[in-house]
């Protein structure tokens, strides 16, 4: 409607003139109006009403709406033909995409999320990114892009030399055949008890800061003998991490860590490039890049720097190799087999203006130019590929690309705010301290374990159990993802796990509640049982609470490309709510197993969608539903 709508707006004399096609607000107002006619009808100095006539007239809805209207100040309502929406529910049943289309020419889009410093146990800083990354990744994924996973863990640094100098020279560890150091894993269970023990071997004696420099500067060097120790502790946190991405069902996996140090050889060569392009400056011993695009304090152009006077990297060193390797250069080299498209960085707020940055200085370099991905040799075949800005997603965009350069690959900062505690200060432990991600998982499934038990004491240990985890951690993550990232949001335990408003289990209940309508069907009407015409009968929609669930199903892949697009989850999460706030209506009205024939099964059918929906939203999600709650 909004292409077709927009079409009827130019050839009526508007150029450039969205349809802002909206649902309606009211059912007299038709089920969507498009609200474009005012402004292009200003803008051509022209009457509103007069103008959307002349679209009406350019317009043609008849194979899907019965009845398109013009009203008030030039709202155009549309009625949506009824048959037209039994079609379009009954093969969007038939779909175990949902209806969901796969874009013409997916791309492939490099989701670079979690992250977490290998040095340390995560901790709650680290759940954001990984839920929010989990779920855009899901969502992309499920639309048929293809998608890399890409878990720019932190193991690199002078710490890391430290570490890996403990465990070498305080742990009496020998190399095995297979190269595992065995006593050292099972000494090693707490990540940040090991790190704190490290750290105070290291500032007990100037020997031991010697030894353990002695150990970076031969690790920097890729000394045979050092690596395997730096290896095996980078491993022990892995598996840590591993742990917890298991318990959160977030799917990044072995293959996914793509650590900081894996650019280490690529880091000179940025340098080299830069320099070659003349960005290279030198500024008090130190290289980098002058950005008049950005200032410093003093109002003069900020200075990047790539690599120090002593010789060593940043953080924004690392980044720009990863860019050159996402964009192109890692598939040159043989070490991946893609190329990205579109990369997305979720992390937190804070690092905004160091990815404004990097991907300013990236693109004067052409580490993100379009080349490699072929799409150049498209442009010359005269379909000039889309000219992308660096960008914030949800934001402002941070460096336009002027009209000669070249199409650069999309990559976008996903920014998100922090979480807050029910006081409004940053969320810590009661004792002030960071709250360990472990941890919290464990009082997200306690905290739900009890809840269970006091509404069905009769369950069984392991049913407990299996839905403690399922809504615990469920809760968890919607309360984060259905928040708009870019704000700050309270944490609190029992508005998550609250039973009504916007929330897993609410969402969770109402599938639940959907399946029992199922298996209640099947005693009441055994013959039903196995599902032959239980709810494969064709949907025929008349009772308006029938409509307005009809229509609001038909919006679930709309919903989905916009979470894509704009990297919100939460347009997803408040797309369920509303469907179940319509299924809830729906039943309320329209009577499911007390109706009788064709309008039974047309019922039934409108359930298992509801249901399917549901599922497969809050599996986009990355959350379980269960049966029985
Ligand atoms: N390790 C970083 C941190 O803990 C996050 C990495 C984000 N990704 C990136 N390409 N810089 O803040």
């Amino acid at each position: 409607m909004e292409q077709r709508i927009s079409r009827a707006l130019q050839t009526a004399g508007a150029a450039d003139a969205p349809a802002l096609v909206v649902p309606s607000g009211r059912p007299e107002f038709g089920d969507y109006q498009a609200n474009g006619c005012m402004a292009a009808a200003k803008k051509m100095k022209t009457n509103p009403v007069e103008f959307a006539k002349a679209v009406l007239e350019k317009l043609d809805l008849s194979d899907l709406a019965e009845k398109v209207e013009i009203k008030g100040p030039g709202f155009i309502n549309i009625f949506l033909k009824r048959e037209w929406l039994d079609d379009q529910l009954g093969s969007m049943k038939a779909d175990e995409k949902l209806s969901v289309s796969q874009p013409e020419t997916p791309e492939t889009v490099v989701v670079d999320y979690s992250g977490p410093n290998l040095a340390k146990e995560m901790h709650v800083g680290h759940l954001r990114s990984t839920i929010i990354g989990d779920a855009l990744a899901r969502t992309l994924q499920f639309i048929g892009y293809k998608v890399i996973r890409q878990n720019h863990v932190g193991d690199w640094g002078t710490q890391f030399g430290m570490l890996a100098a403990f465990l070498a020279l305080q742990y009496s560890i020998k190399q095995t055949e297979n190269g595992l150091f065995f006593e050292a894993v099972s000494h090693i269970k707490d990540l940040d008890g090991y790190y704190k023990l490290a750290n105070e071997w290291f500032k007990s004696s100037e020997e031991n800061q010697q030894k353990s420099r002695d150990f970076v500067v031969r690790l920097q060097s890729g000394d045979p003998e050092i690596v395997p120790y730096w290896k095996e502790f980078c491993n022990l946190s892995l598996s840590h991490a591993r742990t917890i991405y298991g318990r959160l069902g977030v799917l990044l996996g072995k293959n996914d860590v793509r650590g900081e140090s894996l650019y280490n050889d690529y880091l000179p060569q940025v340098v080299k490039t830069l320099d070659e392009k003349g960005l290279l400056k030198e500024s008090e011993g130190a290289k980098g890049v002058f950005l008049n695009e950005f200032k410093n304090k003093d109002g003069d152009p900020f200075f990047m720097i790539v690599q120090k006077s002593d010789g060593g990297y940043l953080y924004a060193t690392t980044d720009l190799a990863a860019i050159w390797f996402r964009c192109g250069k890692g598939k040159e080299d043989g070490t991946v087999d893609w190329t990205a498209g579109r990369v997305l960085y979720v992390t937190d707020s804070r690092q905004a203006q160091h990815f404004a940055q990097v991907f300013t200085v990236a693109k004067k370099a052409g580490f993100a130019d379009r080349t490699w991905l072929g799409h150049l040799a498209q442009a010359s075949q005269g379909h000039p590929a889309p000219v992308q800005e660096a960008k914030t997603t949800g934001g402002t965009p941070v460096a336009r690309l002027d009209e000669t350069s070249k199409p650069q690959v999309s990559l976008e900062h996903v920014p998100f705010g922090m979480m807050l505690g029910t006081d409004g200060r940053p969320f810590k432990t009661r004792e002030g301290g960071t709250v360990k991600l472990m941890d919290l998982l464990d009082e997200a499934e306690s905290r739900a374990g009890a809840l269970v038990k006091e509404k069905n004491p009769d369950l069984s240990e392991d049913k407990v159990k299996d839905i403690a985890h399922k809504v615990g951690i469920g809760a968890l993550k919607y309360a984060d993802l259905s928040q708009n990232r870019t704000s700050d949001y309270v944490f609190s335990w029992d508005k998550m796990l609250s039973l009504e408003g916007n929330t897993a289990p609410y969402m969770q209940y109402a599938y639940a509640r959907i399946q029992s309508i199922f298996r209640k069907q099947d005693e009441t009407s055994p013959a039903c049982q196995g599902g032959d015409d239980a709810d494969n009968g064709a949907i025929h929609v008349s009772e308006p609470a029938e409509r307005a669930l009809a229509v609001k199903l038909l919006q679930f892949p709309e919903t989905v490309e916009s979470v894509a697009e704009a990297c919100m989850p939460n347009i997803l999460c408040a797309y369920l709510y509303e469907l179940a706030g319509a299924f809830m209506s729906f039943y309320e009205n329209c009577p499911v197993l007390k109706s009788e024939g064709a309008v039974r099964a047309s019922r039934l059918a409108l359930c298992r969608l509801t249901a399917m929906v549901i599922q497969q939203g809050l599996a986009l999600l990355g959350i379980e539903t269960l049966e029985q709650m």
